[in-house]
């Protein structure tokens, strides 16, 4: 897994600051200039993410990999679009509240794209836009929320170690076990540290 070198995982992988405005949330919300996030700002945070091909997820050695390594036991594949998803208009707006899970959260965008919101370390908004073939994983404990961008579709495979639990904890949960050792880890700067694990 350490040496999954993915050419152009900036084509499906690409983070940047937040604006502060109000408008859709679904637009690229991009400050003015634009100011874009490292990969390597994404792992100091704890934000692990590789690009894999969407085309071959079934058979993908590279996809399997992963998931031997970190464990990934569990996993499905879902789509958010107003024809598939079950109570769409609510699962929308409660993916767009501020959470946390106690758990990892990983998402493989098999086709569409979507955004991925998460704080950093100053409880500034990071934006990470993943399209297909990108995989993008959030540490337990990281205050993050999804949307939807105007293409209005994403298709993902939700990837678990063990028994899954989705349970969005909504912001302010700072008392839980799983967000405290995330505040500890990126006190103690211990993220960055395993950074040859994405690459
Ligand atoms: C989730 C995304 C919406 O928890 O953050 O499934
Ligand atoms: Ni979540």
């Amino acid at each position: 897994m350490n040496n999954i070198a993915m050419e152009g995982k900036e084509d499906v992988l690409e983070a940047w600051y937040m604006d502060d405005s109000e408008e859709d949330q679904r637009l690229p919300h991009h400050r003015e200039p634009k100011e874009f996030v490292s990969f390597d700002k994404l792992l100091e945070l704890g934000v692990v993410s590789w690009r894999l091909n969407a085309d071959a997820y079934e058979t993908d050695e590279n996809l399997r990999k992963i998931r031997e390594a970190r464990g990934y036991s569990y996993m499905d594949i879902c789509e958010v679009c107003p024809e598939k998803l079950p109570n769409y208009e609510a699962k929308i707006k409660s993916f767009f509240e501020e959470h946390l899970h106690t758990d990892e959260e990983i998402r493989y965008c098999l086709d569409g794209s979507g955004y991925f919101d998460l704080r950093d370390e100053n409880d500034r908004w990071i934006r990470v836009a993943v399209k297909k073939g990108g995989l993008i994983v959030l540490p337990a404990g990281l205050y993050h929320r999804f949307t939807l961008d105007t293409n209005n579709y994403i298709k993902a495979m939700r990837l678990f170690v063990g028994e899954p639990v989705w349970t969005p904890y909504n912001r302010p949960h700072d008392e839980l076990p799983a967000r405290k050792e995330y505040v500890e880890s990126l006190s103690r700067k211990e993220f960055g540290t395993h950074a040859v694990e994405s690459h």
